[in-house]
């Protein structure tokens, strides 16, 4: 079937630029993503790398233009101890990974690993601090040992360890997901707890104003929002974070290659609920911070399934089908379209580990659609947001319904105009015109991510089945377009 819907782009209203860091992304030491996704260990002699890194990921990770990078977690990061991962490390104690799997880790890759990893990729550190099982000392050391540049112990330590200038490290997360892994707090008693590690935590006039996210809500958790923003004094706080995976039901999640089109319809209606959960987060912010000052943060999204079949489930590895990129492609443009409060956002997570951009499996590497979906994205970053006001068609699956298109767009810094559409719906073609307040383009190209199946996924026997090509299915009149995009497809025009 054929379905209508309508585009007007308003670029005399652009004022907000949609920070790169909105593209960011998220490693955890959670099952492969660390150990055999980023870090083979520098002994390997079958796979190419650098101080133990991959090669092949360094590569890919600089094509996706990863602007931000979050490590060491999510729950593992309030585990985890940076002390025991610098040095040699053959006197590197061991550390159990209790929340993923119950692995014995080696602390192989500790934070010089990391941060030189960042400076090869392109991407800027962003550091969750251990609030949960730590002490304040501890993250304050840590902080000293990343980034100052003067005499102390811990820049002593570090320049022991091979590193003489500091990182400066400006993105600091304190504790993640206080009210759940990380402490099982209550937000009144997180926002004290907060209040404290801030107070200590100080960027030694040496990297950018130091950025501290606050560990955010759960979702639709917005008492958790309020007293954050209520009780932490704004001037220690630049941001607040949000949590939100696309389930179907926690108690069944689904396989990630399996599922039917009613599975499919309540997957892209938990990633939609992205739009509801910003728009309500960001009217409590802008009642405690009308300037918005304090950014929001949805410092770990993406869709969640059941694990692979035959993996360890504390592993969290799933396919990533085109469902997964009708999610990127559905959720970027949400995040782009509310740029004027998120100002960053992380992916969870980069390999391996549910939503991944990257699959790994020994010598071998996928890119995934999602990977796809993002680069193809990455024109916008930090370009002007244009807004636009979308008239879309529903996409119905009998008593489910949701916008069938989502829509963002922006202008870079060479003048070029971006527009990123996404039609979920997976049975119908939509004819989208699009109309421009006041430009006349000139030129016009684009790039379509499209597959036969919704199902469809690269696998390491196929490992291009999905992979972005140009597009021809938008015309050009003045200021008028018309463009026609298959079933569940994601579409960037650039116009000029
Ligand atoms: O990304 C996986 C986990 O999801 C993170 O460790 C945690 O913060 C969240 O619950």
């Amino acid at each position: 079937s054929v379905q209508n819907a309508t585009v007007v782009l308003k670029p005399a209203s652009a004022q907000h630029t949609i920070n790169k860091n909105i593209y960011g992304h998220f490693a955890e030491h959670l099952g492969t993503c660390i150990y055999g996704g980023f870090f083979v260990g520098d002994t390997s002699t079958v796979i190419p790398h650098t101080e133990g890194v991959r090669n092949d990921v360094i590569a890919a990770l600089k094509k996706l233009k990863v602007p931000v990078l979050r490590w060491p977690g999510g729950c593992f990061a309030d585990t985890y101890h940076w002390k025991d991962g610098v040095g040699p490390r053959s006197q590197r104690p061991s550390i159990v990974n209790k929340w993923w799997g119950g692995v014995t880790e080696d602390n192989s890759f500790g934070t010089h690993d990391f941060l030189n990893m960042c400076e090869r990729i392109g991407a800027e550190p962003y550091l969750a601090g251990n609030m949960g099982s730590g002490t304040v000392q501890e993250l304050i050391d840590w902080v000293q040992y990343v980034n100052f540049d003067g005499l102390s112990p811990m820049s002593k330590w570090r320049q022991e360890h091979g590193r003489v200038k500091p990182w400066g490290v400006k993105f600091w997360g304190v504790g993640n997901e206080a009210w759940g892994c990380g402490g099982n707090m209550t937000p009144e008693y997180y926002a004290n707890e907060y209040r404290k590690y801030a107070t200590f935590m100080t960027d030694w006039n040496n990297s950018d104003k130091m950025f501290r996210i606050a560990s955010g809500a759960n979702s639709g958790d917005y008492k958790w929002t309020e007293v954050l923003m209520r009780d932490i004094p704004h001037q220690m706080l630049e941001g607040v974070a949000l949590h939100h995976y696309a389930v179907i039901d926690w108690g069944n999640k689904g396989s990630s290659t399996e599922f039917s089109e009613q599975q499919y319809m309540l997957s892209m209606k938990a990633a939609w609920k992205m739009e509801e959960l910003v728009n309500k987060h960001s009217a409590i912010m802008d009642k405690y911070d009308p300037a918005k000052k304090v950014a929001l943060v949805v410092d770990e999204w993406g869709g969640w399934y059941a694990p692979d079949p035959g993996t360890n489930p504390g592993f969290l590895q799933q396919q990533n089908t085109m469902r997964d990129a009708m999610i990127a492609g559905m959720t970027l443009n949400i995040f782009n379209n509310h740029a004027d409060r998120i100002r960053m956002a992380n992916l969870a997570q980069t390999i391996n580990v549910l939503q991944a951009v990257i699959l790994t499996n020994k010598e071998k590497l996928i890119l995934t659609p999602t990977f796809h979906v993002m680069e193809m994205y990455n024109v916008h970053q930090d370009a002007t947001m244009i807004p636009v006001e979308l008239k879309s068609p529903d996409y119905v699956l009998g008593t489910e319904k949701m916008p069938a298109v989502s829509a963002s767009a922006s202008k870079d810094k060479f003048g070029k105009t971006h527009m990123s559409l996404v039609n979920i719906h997976p049975g119908a073609t939509q004819e989208i015109t699009v109309e421009v307040d006041g430009t006349n383009y000139r030129q016009l190209s684009g790039r379509i991510l499209a597959s036969a199946r919704i199902q469809d996924y690269n696998s390491f026997d196929q490992p291009e089945k999905i992979r972005p090509a140009p597009f021809k299915g938008a015309s050009l009149k003045g200021n008028k377009l018309t463009v026609k995009m298959p079933p569940a497809s994601v579409v960037v025009l650039e116009l000029q």
